[in-house]
């Protein structure tokens, strides 16, 4: 039987590896994209069959947008109908929908779906749905330093610290945290990444800090509920020491 006693809180995924699903198929990429919308699918229902509280999922990072225009345009497309046909589900199951990442790279039609998706799904207190899309954790990190330093100096200087007088605040992690596109959600207690690579491709750096790693050679079309319960299983064998000794 599947050991399923200790449950992670907030789960994070770098879905990675739907180009080489396709390609070994000797499809396009974008069919790989497509089934991979469907392990999301799959992902969402199971977490909430687990009572896992945040499913946070690395779909388009910054890097991205240095693949081919065809590649972006059909990604932001499924992305797009994704939210438009899920929707309904959300609003059903209790899913509250969230997107973080740099909007301003985001086409005007796109980010209206996605505000009125979240507006729509915000009071739901089942599931945290987060997507990361145009993401980076370095883009996270620095959009937080320069809101706290606008914040104190004001945009024209008139903020609560004047440029003049003393020595700058220091920034402590409290705070900073607080500034994240994050702020408000615990951090992930589980990071899974699919497909055989083992890195962490600039998502969330300040906030993985005690993430637990679970690294799997199946690409992300193949990942479904077995592959997350065995995920789970290996996180549940963990012993997490935050540096102390037990
Ligand atoms: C993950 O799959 C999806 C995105 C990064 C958008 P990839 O598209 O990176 O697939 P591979 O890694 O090339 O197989
Ligand atoms: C990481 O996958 C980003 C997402 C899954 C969205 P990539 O395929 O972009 O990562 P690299 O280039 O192999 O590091
Ligand atoms: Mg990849």
């Amino acid at each position: 039987m599947a050991i399923d006693n200790r449950i992670p809180r907030h789960v994070a995924i770098i879905m990675d590896g739907n180009g080489r699903w396709a390609e070994k198929r000797g499809r396009e990429r974008v069919y790989g994209h497509k089934e991979g919308a469907e392990s999301v699918r799959a992902c969402v229902k199971y977490a909430i069959e687990k009572g896992i509280r945040y499913l946070s999922l690395f779909a388009f990072s910054e890097e991205n947008w240095n693949r081919p225009q065809e590649e972006v345009e059909a990604l932001m497309s499924l992305m797009l109908k994704s939210i438009s046909d899920e929707t309904p589900l959300f609003l059903q199951n209790g899913i509250r929908f969230r997107v973080i990442g740099d909007f301003s790279r985001l086409s005007e039609k796109l980010r209206r779906e996605i505000d009125d998706c979240m507006k729509l799904t915000e009071p739901n207190t089942t599931l945290d749905l987060i997507i990361f899309l145009s993401y980076s954790g370095k883009w996270d990190i620095l959009q937080a330093v320069n809101r706290y330093v606008a914040d104190l100096y004001g945009k024209d200087g008139g903020g609560s610290f004047s440029r003049s007088g003393g020595s700058v605040p220091q920034l402590d992690a409290r705070t900073l945290s607080s500034y994240l596109s994050t702020a408000g959600i615990p951090d992930p207690d589980l990071l899974i990444r699919t497909s055989g690579e083992q890195r962490i491709s600039n998502f969330m750096l300040w906030q993985t800090a005690y993430t637990e790693y679970y690294f799997t050679e199946i690409l992300w079309p193949d990942f479904r509920t077995t592959e997350f319960q065995l995920a789970l299983d290996a996180f549940s064998q963990r012993d997490r020491r935050y540096g102390k000794v037990k």
